[in-house]
């Protein structure tokens, strides 16, 4: 048995399986510490959009570090923040007027539960109950997964999760006739992964049903929150996938992408209505969440020079470029062996690989990732669910080596 000091996310250390020791970023590669070259084909759990140790980024961190390392947050503001603040206000819909910083996906999403229920609370009509999407993952502490999918990955847990209401995954109108009549119930919010669910499986669903969906919330009163952590920055082909549907949430998470994939930082956005029901000249109903590091200036100055690079350089082409061969490559690898399903949403790519164990704990998905490991590629398959999510700056002939690791990968498997 292998036991490490350190203690890893998501990572079975009983099973010994190796641990690359990475030394040096840069692009679409990391490189290990006995000098080989992986291809980056997952965006390190989707975090990295331009590309590794992007030059413009990497000046602005450096710039910040020795200028600004860290402020407390409340009461105080920095440059760094307010350029991160204008910036996203050039970009996103003049709706989302209002940025609460955080540090990851997952505190996004709790603050974005929070400032919901606090905009019921003081309205004086205090609604708690959150409906969610089947499949849905939006994090992993509590909160974040109360309103996540229940399985195998917070079963130990369950006592303590909140209870939601699931409507079923919106692959049909079942999901839209199950939120109208959870809607009559007074719930506070509805939270979703627009258009396509990322952990739970690269599942995708019609911009025409998302649309539904906010529209139905409207009619309703319910607030609608857009967790963009995974699908903003260009995944899906737009900034956020919200544009595809023409919706503007109430309440909108962003993270991941946000530095470029640099540095750990997140920002929920919030409409006025949320951020008013919240002003006032009463203590008590000020927004009760923070963290130490809340709008870090280093994080935010990464932040910054990532906003910089969408409004100056021509990145929606770069995206378009890649969406392009993706659909490229998923029209060659439907005809592989096994293959099913294979779909593509912007630069996102992914098919099902059949297995007699399918889901997550699926043994496919450790075996082709060891397969590409060894071929130079880094891939991480959702169980049987193999997906490419590359940087925006990866080459043609750098995809060619990552689909080709996965065939080999596959032919072999299924032959073995
Ligand atoms: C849609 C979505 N929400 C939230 C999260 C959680 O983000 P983090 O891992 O930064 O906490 C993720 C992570 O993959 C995600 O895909």
């Amino acid at each position: 048995m292998t036991r490490t000091r350190i203690w890893h996310p998501f990572t079975q250390h009983g099973l010994g399986e190796p641990i690359p020791r990475i030394v040096r970023t840069e692009g679409a590669y990391l490189w290990t510490d006995t000098g080989d070259r992986l291809i980056d084909a997952i965006s390190s759990w989707w975090v990295t959009t331009h590309g590794h140790a992007h030059p413009r980024i990497a000046a602005a961190i450096a710039e910040a570090a020795a200028s600004t390392d860290q402020i407390i947050f409340a009461g105080h503001t920095h440059p760094q923040a307010e350029a991160v603040a204008d910036g996203l206000a050039a970009l996103f819909p003049p709706q989302l007027a209002h940025v609460f910083f955080s540090d990851s996906g997952s505190t996004a999403v709790e603050v974005a539960l929070k400032m919901a229920l606090g905009f019921w609370t003081a309205r004086g009509q205090p609604r708690h109950r959150i409906l969610v999407l089947e499949g849905s993952y939006h994090g992993d502490t509590i909160g974040a997964m109360s309103v996540g999918a229940r399985g195998v990955f917070n079963a130990a847990y369950a006592p303590l999760l909140f209870d939601v209401g699931t409507l079923p995954f919106p692959d049909d109108d079942a999901a839209l006739v199950a939120l109208e009549a959870a809607c009559r119930e007074r719930p506070a919010a509805l939270i979703v992964e627009p258009l396509v669910l990322g952990a739970g499986g690269m599942r995708m669903y019609p911009a025409e049903r998302l649309a539904a969906m906010a529209a139905i919330c409207a009619r309703h009163g319910v607030l609608f929150i857009a967790d963009e952590v995974m699908t903003g920055w260009g995944r899906t082909g737009t900034l956020t996938a919200c544009e595809q549907a023409g919706v503007v949430p109430n309440i909108m998470c962003l993270s991941k992408g946000l530095t470029g994939g640099s540095l750990p930082l997140a920002v929920t956005l919030a409409s006025a209505p949320v951020y008013d029901a919240h002003y006032s000249d009463d203590r008590a109903r000020m927004f009760f969440h923070s963290s130490s590091y809340t709008a870090n200036p280093i994080a935010c100055a990464a932040a910054a020079a990532n906003l910089a690079i969408w409004q100056e350089e021509p990145v929606l082409d770069r995206v378009a470029a890649l969406g392009e061969r993706q659909r490229g490559w998923m029209d060659r690898a439907a005809g592989w062996p096994g293959v099913t399903a294979a779909r593509t949403l912007g630069t996102l790519a992914a098919f099902e690989v059949e297995d007699t164990r399918s889901g997550y704990l699926s043994a496919l998905g450790p075996a082709i990732k060891a397969h590409c490991a060894a071929a130079g590629v880094l891939l991480r398959p959702l169980g049987n669910t193999v997906y490419v999510m590359p940087p925006y700056c990866v080459g043609e002939v750098d995809l060619a080596q990552v689909y080709g690791a996965i065939e080999d990968a596959i032919r072999t498997l299924r032959s073995s």
